[in-house]
């Protein structure tokens, strides 16, 4: 659509002008069109994931579906966006996807609400707890290195456009967390940003650890390596089997959505309603996401009760334990078998475009909550309130939200370009993990 376009030369030339401001660090021609990496972690307290990719190495929440950059605390003075321009209708073309929005606070003042001094104001986002606040756009300095897909090379600084936001707004963050980095399809989101401000092609490699040690995030393509032994690439093979992503038509909310055609345990079909997993093209409801923000897998009750009445069929001879929130079907540590795979148990396949499967062995649908407990890992979405006909669902409310723990130790590609994704299935098949990304500096 031509605000991308109006807006990337918009935002080119706004960053080249900040070229001049930056450190010895700074990003120069030679660096250009090479992929960056950058470290992902997992917060044990929230279970949520952060990015290091801030200068000091400050990490910042991790919205895979998040449409911009935001930091509290901005110094003072920052530098600020004129209003009417591109990158600020940029900052302000965002909404989302999974747990409220600023669309309210933005259709109730004009759309780039101008403040004193015709300085462009945003709208940065909570996506944990749902706050919006306004605030200034700014310029964002970030830090990162250079990679050929195996090892950093090199370390590079720029500047992206963000949002600054008071200090209040990383409730319920992470601790430590500084602000959030957007990944969605949004127009200033990182991954479109940095294909702009490096050169590099708008796609990502996304490997969210397990817990413990880091994971990894590389963006703008090439080569994606794990140790293991030998070590093994795998973003070649990905890349020949990518699946389209789909887009809501009727909100513009820069989620990555997909589709599911259906569930299956242990190859059964699991009995789900019709057309229960579509995106409804009138509405906007239903359709699965990604969603980093939300620790686990959570469904719509329609998908939830059956999957969880299939598996609970299938795990019959397991013994159980008391159930520990958020989830209802619990096991006794002590009675499950250990694969390689995670807990020996009855597969959950989803079934994909293409009748391709992307399935969930028991690292993927079991998660050990205690010394004695071990859980069914997903969660039954609240239903839509109030079930009134003159209240129909939001257009917002997928039918799945594919959560962090399902995602974990997969390799997932996101290709912003041709509008696909590939993901590899869970790493312990192949004897690797996202934490086996080698952090040595490499020779450039
Ligand atoms: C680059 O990689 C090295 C080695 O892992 C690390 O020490 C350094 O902090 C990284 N730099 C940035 C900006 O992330
Ligand atoms: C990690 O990369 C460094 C630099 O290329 C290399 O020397 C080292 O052997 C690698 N580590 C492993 C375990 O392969």
């Amino acid at each position: 659509m031509s605000l991308h376009r109006s807006l990337a030369a918009a935002l080119a030339a706004l960053l080249a002008t900040s070229v001049l401001l930056c450190s010895p660090l700074c990003a120069t021609a030679t660096d250009d069109h090479k992929p960056i990496v950058a470290r992902v972690r997992k917060d044990a307290a929230t279970s949520l994931y952060t990015i290091v990719i801030k200068v000091g190495g400050v990490p910042l929440l991790l919205d895979l579906a998040g449409p911009l950059l935001w930091l509290a605390n901005c110094p003072t003075p920052h530098r600020t966006i004129p209003c009417g321009t591109d990158v600020c209708e940029g900052v302000n073309y965002m909404n989302h996807p999974t747990k409220g929005n600023c669309w309210n606070e933005r259709m109730s003042s004009p759309f780039d609400a101008c403040r004193d001094g015709g300085v462009c104001t945003t709208y940065p986002y909570n996506p944990v707890n749902g706050r919006c606040t306004q605030d200034d756009a700014t310029t964002i300095t970030l830090a990162a290195n250079t990679t050929d897909g195996e090892n950093p090379l090199s370390e590079v600084s720029f500047r992206a456009v963000g949002s600054c936001a008071p200090g209040d707004l990383l409730a319920s963050l992470p601790a430590g967390a500084a602000g959030v980095a957007g990944l969605s399809r949004l127009p200033l989101s990182l991954p479109t940003q940095f294909g702009t401000i490096l050169k590099v092609a708008k796609q990502f490699a996304l490997c969210l650890p397990g817990g413990g040690s880091d994971g990894v995030a590389v963006f703008g393509g090439g080569p994606f390596q794990l140790l293991a032994a030998p070590p093994v690439e795998l973003a070649d093979g990905l890349r020949q089997n990518q699946l389209p992503l789909l887009k809501n038509p009727m909100i513009n909310n820069g989620a990555y959505y997909f589709r599911i055609t259906g569930i299956a345990v242990n190859q059964q079909q699991v009995p789900t309603p019709p057309g229960a997993f579509d995106l409804d093209g009138g509405s906007g409801t239903g359709g699965a996401i990604f969603s980093t923000v939300t620790p686990y897998t959570a469904l719509r009750p329609d998908i939830y009760r059956p999957l969880h009445d299939a598996f609970d069929a299938a795990t019959s001879g397991i013994a159980r334990a008391p159930p520990v929130a958020p989830f209802d079907m619990c096991y006794q540590a002590s009675a499950l078998t250990v694969t390689r795979l995670g807990y020996g148990v009855a597969n959950i396949d989803l079934t994909l475009d293409g009748g391709q499967t992307w399935t969930l062995p028991g690292g993927s649908s079991l998660v050990q909550v205690n010394d004695q407990t071990v859980c069914f890992a997903f969660v039954q979405m609240a239903p839509s309130m109030p079930a009134a006909a003159d209240s129909p669902a939001a257009a917002d409310s997928p039918a799945v939200i594919l959560g962090g723990f399902q995602m974990e130790n997969h390799l997932l590609i996101f290709d912003l370009e041709k509008e696909t994704f590939a993901f590899s299935g869970l790493l312990f098949g192949i004897r690797t993990t996202c934490s086996n990304f080698n952090f040595t500096m490499g020779s450039s």
